[in-house]
């Protein structure tokens, strides 16, 4: 099988491209996307979690970020996870060095007061909640255009399932690579910029450059949903493009989420409650310390 643009050996069906071709559409892809969606002259709040996703997201940033103009700080939180925080911290550490960064590091337990480990049912059900809010918290606190996520077109296939599963219609306006920034609610625009791009992809993207990530999934999601969907579905990739296309085709004609934003008592980030949903982990938790 030859690569479709020389006649080097491809290393991927599809697209049929060889290893250089390959890295230059991987590349050429995130540079359309930032063009696209007018990611210039932007201050970016990358999200490195270690995993392959945010590696690879981080790497490709630096890469561009002269030709987009873009000022980037890489943002890790120590969530307190035994061994796997540790291997994921390291991970984070080694990757920006090498793209000659710093990382800030937010420690949960110094700046919040508990660990991860401190939810003891399903803590990875509000782990997302718990880094969505201290990641905007933070990029709102320090003038961040966007906040930088390395969710890929993998994720977001079984993001559209799994609401379409639980007739959860309202919940796909949510689906898209992009949110803007609203700042008289506080909220930070957040951007996907691997969006469009499979994990197979990025699997081989990082595996070509050599970049380190952390090989295991959190230990606390052996048994996730998505896990067991990404299992037992398989889609081609041009398959999984036209379901994102369709359904960011589709947004157009599906209800808006009718909510009603108003501030935290606690803490004055965007709720739709009283108190927001971290703020009443967080005392929960903390109770029972
Ligand atoms: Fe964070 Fe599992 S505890 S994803
Ligand atoms: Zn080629
Ligand atoms: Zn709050």
């Amino acid at each position: 099988m030859k690569c479709q643009h020389c006649k080097k050996q491809a290393i991927l069906k599809s697209p049929r491209l060889c290893e250089d071709h390959f890295v230059e559409y991987f590349e050429r892809k995130i540079g359309k996307f930032l063009d696209k969606y007018k990611i210039k002259n932007k201050k970016l709040l990358v999200a490195i979690s270690g995993g392959k996703d945010s590696v690879v997201v981080s790497y490709v940033l630096s890469k561009l970020k002269e030709k987009f103009n873009l000022q980037i700080e890489y943002f890790f939180i120590r969530l307190g996870i035994p061994v796997f925080t540790e291997k994921s911290e390291e991970i984070a550490t080694k990757v920006t060095e090498s793209i000659n960064y710093p990382l800030t590091i937010y420690d949960l337990k110094k700046e919040e007061g508990f660990t991860i480990m401190d939810i003891k049912y399903k803590p990875c059900s509000y782990c997302g909640m718990i880094r969505r809010y201290i990641l905007n918290k933070y990029a709102f606190e320090n003038d961040f255009d966007y906040v930088v996520l390395g969710h890929n077109l993998d994720d977001e296939v079984f993001f559209i399932f799994n609401n379409m599963f639980n007739k959860n219609i309202t919940q796909l306006q949510r689906t898209g690579p992009l949110t803007q920034t609203i700042k008289d609610k506080k909220l930070v625009g957040r951007i996907k910029p691997l969006y469009f791009l499979t994990e197979q992809e990025i699997l081989l993207y990082a595996k070509l450059k050599n970049l380190p990530y952390v090989g295991c999934a959190c230990p606390n999601s052996l048994e996730s949903t998505q896990k067991k969907f990404k299992k037992d579905i398989e889609f081609s990739r041009d398959q999984k493009l036209n379901i994102v296309y369709s359904i960011l085709e589709m947004k157009k004609y599906l209800p808006e989420e009718k909510v009603e934003l108003k501030f935290c008592e606690k803490c004055g980030f965007p709720t739709t409650s009283d108190t927001c949903k971290f703020c009443r982990t967080k005392e929960k938790i903390l109770s029972t310390l």
